[in-house]
């Protein structure tokens, strides 16, 4: 097979340019291994996210013992590199100035600090919003935790502001605006 193998690469490219079209092969080769290693996506997203064990009620205290657990437990030395918020960590209402705000019942010392003790662990912070003028709840829309509608670019801005490298988010929309 090995020896039949030029005569064969000979039969189907031909005269005229056959070297012409394998350079032009190999260069495509080149170029499309290029793109599978540039190190993107190799994995999904690795980490904690609260909602199967709290759905939206996760206390800073929760989210910092998930992150010792993620070190404990050697899933951070496994590639588990994200401890994120889930529903239920944001306010009710926007500041005078528009910015969002947490829940200070659910995150005591705010959400920068929650940002610095997760990275102080080497891990990336995870946030979450929504689409909708509410974010997704678990009483049918009752809860009214903020969402980014019509504040996309300023929340996102906040949320990098306050330490954010990763962002969920979920659609829990329109038919959450009140009289909708
Ligand atoms: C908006 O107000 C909050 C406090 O209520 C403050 O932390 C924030 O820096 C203000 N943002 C701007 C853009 O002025």
């Amino acid at each position: 097979m090995t020896s039949a193998s030029p005569q064969l690469f000979r039969m189907l490219l031909g005269p005229p340019f056959p070297q012409l079209i394998v350079l032009a092969i190999l260069l495509g080769l080149i170029a499309f291994s290029d793109a599978l290693n540039n190190g993107v996506g190799r994995t999904p997203a690795m980490g904690w996210n609260p909602y199967n064990a709290y759905l939206c009620t996760t206390t800073e205290a929760q989210y910092r013992a998930a992150a010792q657990s993620l070190i404990d437990l050697g899933l951070k030395g496994l590639g588990y590199q994200y401890v994120n918020l889930d529903c239920g960590w944001q306010g009710k209402t926007r500041a005078s100035n528009g910015t969002f705000t947490w829940d200070a019942a659910q995150i005591p010392s705010g959400v920068p600090a929650l940002a610095s003790y997760v990275h102080s662990l080497g891990f990336k912070f995870g946030m979450y919003s929504d689409g909708g003028v509410f974010a997704c709840d678990f009483v049918g829309g009752t809860a009214h935790y903020l969402g980014s509608l019509g504040h996309e670019a300023d929340d996102a801005k906040t949320f990098a502001s306050w330490g954010a490298d990763y962002l969920k988010v979920q659609f829990c929309p329109t038919f959450y605006v009140p009289g909708l």
